[in-house]
């Protein structure tokens, strides 16, 4: 019996080096009609005014209200899941779940008005013209410059709470980068070029407090108030404070990628090429990361499915803007990670996860709060990158073949 297998080794091994890889637009396929089906549970799960935030260890939908940070991934998702198939009864529930977000756009007590707007009304003003969303993109947008203050450049993340334990003075994590676009967005609708001018000061300043010289970050940033002064760099999120937590990569990695978007300056193309330069070497080869990339049980340790959906959509975004010596090497890493996501070790089956899409993500592995579970914005950004790698022109997919 061994023997037999072993002389068939060789000739399973041929058979599956001609297996044809799967195209990428049947993948887009196969993942959007998996998509539509799983979202469309996920309401069904939800009681009014709910919003999905992650599935158990038991398999039990855990929800949130519309304050949590996530509250805008999921309306997002189905905003996304909408613009590929163009169904009329995905575009309801996408309006569904996106009003009940609206008293967000007054909110100034969080950063994260950036996210929950953005992923929401933004892809809704984007896919219906529908011009009731710009008040609130607009307002949302200057609710978070309330919370820049000048001396340190930067918008506040956090405010002072009882499960901070810590003392900081003005924290700010390098997931703020992301929040910038709903204040660049808001800048283009209202004219208003102070907020173009917070995102900015905000960007330019994290370059030079979150960044090593290697390229990777510092989670948080704590400063003085009144001088600017930097009083801290450590992490709340990763293994240590000096480690690589790889959502955190994932944030600024997508953070400068959009601010070239936006405001077409060299120094946000440069800062994001050098984030991905430091980043792809150290993935492992089927491109998702662990969920710190310098925790000390890697190679044993979870993966962030989270981090990878991130950085594919950035990525693919990024070898749109990247010097062609460049930009296959962007994209074929996220087209790895894309075609990894999209297997049966991470894509949930029909019904299965409560109505999520992808499995094994990590929210916060020292706190011990969603650690290898679906969550909302895993979902989304791996749908972005997806709908994103299908506008890239096809000379970079010939350039790459
Ligand atoms: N902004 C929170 C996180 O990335 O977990």
């Amino acid at each position: 019996m061994k023997r037999l297998s072993l002389l068939l080794l060789p000739l399973c091994a041929s058979l599956c080096s001609c297996t044809k890889e799967e195209a990428m637009e049947t993948l887009t396929d196969r993942v959007f009609d998996r998509a539509a089906e799983q979202l469309v549970l996920l309401d069904k799960n939800l009681e009014e005014g709910e919003c999905p935030r992650y599935a158990d260890a038991d398999g039990k939908l855990v929800t949130s209200d519309i304050w949590w940070w996530c509250s805008g991934f999921y309306p997002g998702s189905l905003w996304l899941v909408y613009e590929y198939t163009g169904n009329e009864d995905i575009r309801a529930l996408a309006e569904k779940h996106t009003v009940i977000l609206d008293t967000l756009q007054f909110r100034t007590n969080d950063h994260d008005v950036g996210f929950q707007l953005n992923c929401s009304y933004g892809n809704a003003l984007r896919l219906t013209g529908n011009q009731n969303y710009v008040g609130v993109l607009c307002n949302g947008a200057r609710s978070l410059a309330t919370r820049f203050n000048p001396a340190v450049g930067c918008t506040r993340s956090w405010d002072p709470a009882p499960d901070h334990i810590a003392a900081w003075k003005f924290p700010v994590i390098i997931d703020n980068m992301m929040n910038l676009e709903l204040l660049l967005k808001g800048a283009e609708l209202s004219e208003e070029d102070s907020l173009r001018q917070v995102a900015e000061s905000h960007a330019m300043t994290t370059m030079k407090n979150h960044y090593r010289s290697d390229g990777s970050c510092f989670h948080l940033v704590d400063y003085d108030p009144e001088t600017g002064a930097v009083l801290r760099q450590q992490t709340v999120q990763g293994f240590a404070d000096w480690s690589a937590w790889a959502r955190g990569q994932a944030w600024g990695l997508y953070g400068y990628t959009m601010m070239y978007q936006y405001t077409g300056k060299d120094v946000y193309l440069a800062q994001a090429e050098k984030i991905a330069d430091y980043l792809i070497p150290r993935l492992p080869e089927d491109g998702v990361p662990y969920w710190d990339f310098d925790s000390d049980l890697v190679p044993d340790d979870l993966r962030d499915v989270s981090a990878g959906a991130i950085m594919a959509s950035a990525l693919v975004r990024l070898s749109a803007y990247a010097p062609e010596e460049k930009a296959a090497g962007y994209l074929g890493t996220a087209e790895r990670i894309i075609r990894t996501l999209a297997s049966d070790e991470y894509l949930a089956q029909p019904g299965e996860q409560c109505g999520f899409l992808l499995k094994h993500s990590v929210g916060n592995k020292p706190g011990n709060v969603e650690v290898d579970v679906p969550l909302t914005y895993a979902d989304y950004y791996f749908l972005e990158a997806l709908l994103r790698y299908r506008e890239i022109p096809h000379k970079i997919y010939n350039d790459k073949n």
